[in-house]
């Protein structure tokens, strides 16, 4: 399936990744199909979320819902970033209001060991053949993506959502031979699932490093950068864009950038004039604190117009949320965002 191009029929996403002009910012959202949608609660009520992503037609009708009801420039295809974790022989469940729970969370070198390489054609053929129908019915570029090995990794040690990430860090600092075997493990795994993931069509990719603020820079440095560095030079070759980013990582943002991506993503606890600073000329997404669509309209909108002057019209910016939408939030203050900077940018 040939990638879309830039000018292709809307190309701002693709564009904007490159770091070229563009009429007005791109705009997406992390977690743009989900609880907050009428349409999405309705499929949730017939079915469960890894029913959803693992029947193609279901995938690719909730990824297009947010394409056709708020006309964000750019698609994100329907799965979560704990899908390829079954085929590498994990047990887990998704629970809803928590997240994902791991049945046997890694303790030992058995339990990496025990972690099966990663492929793709046979572990998700699902999720390829979603994106191969979704090349077949979107006018706007799609965008594949993988959780990033720290974030995996934090999963399969805690056993589910953590707050201090204490099972995590005391790992890695007591084992950690077999820490940066793991990495290694589901580096691989990650490279190979993103690279189908463009091979059957996606044409932009994203890796998701959400929990990577827990540490310090001098462990991210230590533990993860030469794991992320591998992950983007795998990429690289694919000749799609990739788009890198985590929350509460102000601190780790040169050594981010350093890792790889061709755009950083920036949460909402980092101004955007100052991250340009940083990064230099290398595109960014963000970052609209994803509360604000909480807020009342004329709040939302000052928000909006702040981080469009912030910007201050240079290339490269996609307009998006510091991290994905919450369930509840009202769904036209969505649409109000997508309207906001079409018309003001425009
Ligand atoms: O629209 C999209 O963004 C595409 C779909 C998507 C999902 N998960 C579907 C999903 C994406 C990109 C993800 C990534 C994901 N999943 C991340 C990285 C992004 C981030 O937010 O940092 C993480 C950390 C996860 C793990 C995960 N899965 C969590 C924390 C949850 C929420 C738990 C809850 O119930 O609040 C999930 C479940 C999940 N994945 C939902 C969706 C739409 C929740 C809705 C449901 O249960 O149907």
């Amino acid at each position: 399936m040939p990638h879309a191009s830039i000018g292709g029929v809307n190309d701002l996403v693709l564009r904007a990744a490159r770091g070229l002009p563009t009429p007005r910012p791109p705009v997406w959202f992390m977690r743009q199909a989900g609880r907050y949608q009428a349409s999405y609660r309705k499929v949730r009520e017939r079915y469960a979320l890894p029913e959803i992503v693992q029947e193609p037609e279901l995938a690719a009708q909730v990824t297009l819902s947010p394409v056709e009801e708020l006309g964000v420039d750019a698609a994100i295809l329907f799965a979560d970033i704990t899908t390829p974790l079954y085929g590498m022989g994990v047990a887990l469940s998704l629970v809803e209001g928590k997240g994902p729970v791991i049945h046997e969370p890694i303790r030992d070198e058995k339990s990496v060991e025990a972690l099966r390489p990663l492929v793709p054609e046979e572990a998700v053929p699902f999720v390829l053949k979603t994106i191969r129908i979704l090349k077949e019915r979107l006018k706007v570029p799609l965008i594949g993506f993988a959780g990033a090995p720290f974030t995996l990794a934090s999963y399969l040690l805690e056993g589910g959502p953590s707050r201090h990430f204490l099972q995590v860090k005391a790992f890695m600092y007591r084992e950690e031979a077999l820490w940066h075997r793991l990495m290694e493990k589901l580096t691989l795994a990650m490279a190979r699932y993103l690279k189908a993931q463009a091979e059957a069509g996606a044409d932009l990719l994203q890796v998701f490093d959400s929990w990577v603020g827990a540490l310090s820079p001098a462990d991210y440095r230590r533990y993860v950068k030469p794991h992320m560095q591998r992950l983007f030079q795998a990429l690289r070759p694919l000749g799609v864009p990739v788009i890198h980013f985590g929350v509460g990582t102000m601190g780790l943002l040169q050594d981010m950038k350093e890792a790889g991506g061709d755009v950083l993503g920036l949460d909402h606890h980092t101004p955007l004039p100052w991250a340009r600073g940083v990064l230099g000329g290398t595109p960014v997404q963000g970052n609209l604190d994803p509360a604000l669509l909480f807020a009342p309209k004329e709040v939302l909108r000052r928000e909006v117009l702040r981080i469009l002057e912030e910007n201050g019209g240079r290339p490269g910016h996609i307009f998006n949320l510091g991290h994905g939408i919450l369930p509840k939030t009202p769904e036209e203050n969505v649409r109000y965002v997508v309207e906001l900077v079409k018309e003001v940018a425009a």
